[in-house]
């Protein structure tokens, strides 16, 4: 088993990646991701959550010295993800009007999957990349959304707990990036990245024990996060975030 990054977020007491002199750090004209207001609670929401998911696959830092090798496709797959992990967080507010209390978080998620899409198209544009006319299959995803069941409650949960493993996916994999990568502001970027996508492995687990119990909330992440390993597993690697 391995620690999701959000538990090593946690062991290693982490203000200096919160203080104002970190942003200076990042490449130039680039938007750094945890300017939000939301990345500044991110300590405050770990402790008060207590939450802990661990990733049952993890990622060999071969995959990440691989990916980096390829870094212009890596980072045409990345805004990808970026794009569709905003579009997801509106789709939750789409699918659940009634569930209001999560209504806010939610839109604020969006807006920071969105800033994340704009600070890695920055990056793209430094370095002459454009976007892709066509993104080939996302096997990782489609599998994954095949687990969900069908009952409208049971697909709602199922897909949120899904976004918190995909979310602990991606910090995990961000932080093997940042690590293999060795430009000193390209890596914080990826280490910035890091934090904020630990921040939403946690928050999604919380909107769903808002609305389901306990039990059935951890019995079931328990059972995705299995699935997930093995998709991981079995999938081959490209210079892609899965
Ligand atoms: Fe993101
Ligand atoms: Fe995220």
């Amino acid at each position: 088993m391995s620690a999701c990054a959000v538990d090593s977020l946690q062991g290693r007491g982490n203000a200096g990646a919160f203080s104002k002199s970190n942003n200076s750090r990042l490449p130039t004209g680039l938007k750094s991701p945890i300017n939000h207001p939301l990345i500044l609670n991110l300590r405050k929401t770990i402790s008060a959550v207590k939450l802990s998911l661990d990733l049952v696959y993890k990622t060999p830092p071969e995959w990440a010295h691989q990916a980096v090798e390829n870094f212009d496709a890596f980072l045409q797959d990345h805004a990808d993800c970026e794009r569709k992990a905003s579009a997801m967080a509106m789709s939750f507010v789409a699918k659940c009007p009634d569930k209001v209390e999560i209504i806010p978080e939610l839109i604020e998620t969006a807006v920071e999957e969105l800033e994340h899409f704009q600070s890695v198209y920055e990056l793209m544009e430094s370095r002459g990349v454009q976007l892709p006319e066509r993104m080939p299959k996302d096997l990782y995803m489609e599998e994954l959304i095949k687990l969900c069941r069908h009952t409208v409650e049971e697909r709602l949960m199922d897909r949120m707990l899904i976004a918190s493993i995909v979310e602990c996916r991606g910090a995990e994999r961000f932080k093997l990036i940042a690590d293999a990568l060795k430009d000193e502001e390209t890596k914080r970027f990826y280490r910035d990245l890091w934090i904020s996508e630990a921040k939403h492995g946690h928050i999604f687990v919380k909107f769903a024990l808002k609305y389901w119990p306990e039990k059935d909330v951890y019995e079931r992440l328990s059972f995705l996060n299995e699935a997930e390993g093995k998709i991981c597993a079995d999938l081959e690697w490209r210079p892609a975030l899965h």
